[in-house]
């Protein structure tokens, strides 16, 4: 039956464009696994940080490639609808990942050209069964270039960044707006001018304004292409 095809779909976008709530979303709904691709690479600066692999903003390439085969990243048991736990050798990272400390080290971690076959490596086993959404910037170029649907997704800056500041502000509360919104355009910045796997909108990805559409739509308009390809 042609509705039992389990689908690979790309979403690729700017940092917080929306692009994992769609993506869980649409996992959630079709039953298919969600593969946070950007928690992979948090999980390859945390081990940078816990090894003190690093100084002030550089990293210690050298002793970084020496022991990446001591990486092992996987997604533990579902705590919550499709949300699963990432793993460094069996211990559960999910919360450590996302502290600012790992996330001004990932940038970084992201342009080693080491780190980066490793995890499409990885990620490519993970997909390769199909019924899969990843989320990432890269996915629909370098990691799945014939996935079945790519989803690029974009927002203005400063609603991509006012976003990030009502949710940074819970835990820091005297960040200030124009600080969310330098970090994230220097993200932007680095993210699409790496030479390997730089973010960018594939040829044949449509195109998602998470600024005009809210998650509703957003989710709709996923399910339709979804279906149109399932009917196909
Ligand atoms: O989506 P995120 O902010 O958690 O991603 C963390 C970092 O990892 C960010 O600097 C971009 C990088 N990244 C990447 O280079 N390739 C991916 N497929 C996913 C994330």
């Amino acid at each position: 039956m042609q509705n039992d095809r389990k689908l690979i779909i790309a979403i690729d976008g700017y940092a917080s464009s929306g692009k994992s709530t769609l993506a869980k979303a649409l996992a959630d709904v079709l039953g298919y696994v969600f593969i946070d691709t950007g928690a992979m690479y948090r999980g390859v600066a945390y081990f940078v940080y816990i090894n003190g692999l690093y100084t002030d903003d550089s990293i210690h390439f050298e002793k970084l490639i020496k022991r990446l085969d001591e990486v092992h990243l996987t997604f533990g048991e579902p705590i919550e609808g499709n949300d699963r736990p990432l793993l460094l050798n069996g211990v559960n990272i999910n919360e450590p990942i996302r502290n600012s400390e790992i996330s001004a080290l990932v940038s970084l971690v992201a342009v080693i050209p080491e780190v980066r076959t490793k995890l499409v490596d990885l990620q490519r086993q993970m997909g390769t069964h199909g019924g899969i959404v990843m989320d990432g910037r890269d996915i629909g170029t370098v990691v799945f270039p014939q996935a079945d649907l790519k989803i690029f997704v974009t927002a203005d800056l400063d609603i991509r960044a006012h976003r990030r500041f009502i949710e940074m502000q819970k835990n820091l509360p005297d960040i200030t707006f124009e600080a969310v919104k330098a970090n994230l355009a220097s993200r932007d910045e680095i993210d699409t001018t790496r030479s390997i796997g730089p973010l960018k909108q594939a040829e044949d990805a449509v195109l998602f304004d998470t600024g005009l559409l809210t998650r509703e739509t957003q989710l709709e308009k996923a399910l339709t292409l979804v279906h149109q390809l399932l009917a196909q």
